[in-house]
């Protein structure tokens, strides 16, 4: 797959800036609701910059990160983010989201950051099939996606999302994720809603039948 953020990368973390800038109400500090500050280990795919995980890497010290993404201008970002950041529970890694060199049942918990609503869907496939690879089978995989703002001004300043954000964007938008996932066999746990965005758990349905 073609990935086009060379350019992007340079101005991508502007988003946080408009979008993401109040805490409270924030997919970035949201994320941490799901993460607990222990020994586990946390894969970030399609990581981008890195935002996500040195959120998590700053505030749960135990947990081990690993960033992967398949765009070497972003994850320089994300270098110079967690040099910057003097972080050491961030590992980036080089790789296709598609098709993860990495043993299966590795991770406690798996994010899929701002990336579903972008790629194909057969791209889509491919990521949801390695993160329940690579997740253990009483891991969860956390889901933070696009969701449409119920707010006058929000949903003025949404709009510039829609119009960079490739075909298809709005089907996605406005489909039934529990659906979605239900159907790649993804139970969702819980559901949090936040400035634009939703942050979605999501557990292996193995996982709900067997406990
Ligand atoms: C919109 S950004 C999301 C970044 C980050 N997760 C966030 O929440 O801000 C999408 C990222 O997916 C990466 N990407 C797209 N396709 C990929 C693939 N097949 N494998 C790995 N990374 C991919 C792009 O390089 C880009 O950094």
């Amino acid at each position: 797959m073609k990935v086009k953020y060379s350019f992007n990368s340079f101005f991508y973390d502007l988003m946080g800036v408009f979008y993401f800038n109040r805490e409270k109400y924030s997919p970035r500090a949201a994320l941490l609701d799901f993460i607990p500050d222990s020994p586990i280990r946390v894969l970030d795919i399609c990581a981008g910059t890195g935002t996500n995980s040195l959120v998590i890497a700053k505030s749960r010290k135990q947990v081990k990160v690993t960033a992967l993404d398949l765009s070497g201008d972003m994850l320089k970002i994300a270098d110079k983010k967690c040099q910057k950041a003097k972080i050491d529970n961030v590992e980036l890694l080089a790789a296709d989201a598609c098709n993860i060199c990495l043993p299966d049942n590795l991770f406690d918990v798996v994010l899929i950051s701002l990336v579903l609503h972008e790629v194909e869907s057969d791209v889509k496939k491919a990521i949801l099939y390695e993160a329940k690879r690579v997740s253990k089978r009483n891991g969860c995989i956390i889901v933070v996606e696009w969701e449409q703002p119920k707010k006058f001004l929000q949903k003025i300043m949404f709009s510039t999302i829609k119009v960079m954000e490739p075909k298809g964007f709005t089907q996605f938008l406005h489909a039934d994720l529990t659906a979605f996932f239900n159907k790649h066999c993804l139970i969702t746990v819980k559901k949090q809603s936040c400035d634009y965005t939703q942050v979605l758990m999501l557990s292996k349905v193995e996982h709900q039948i067997v406990s």
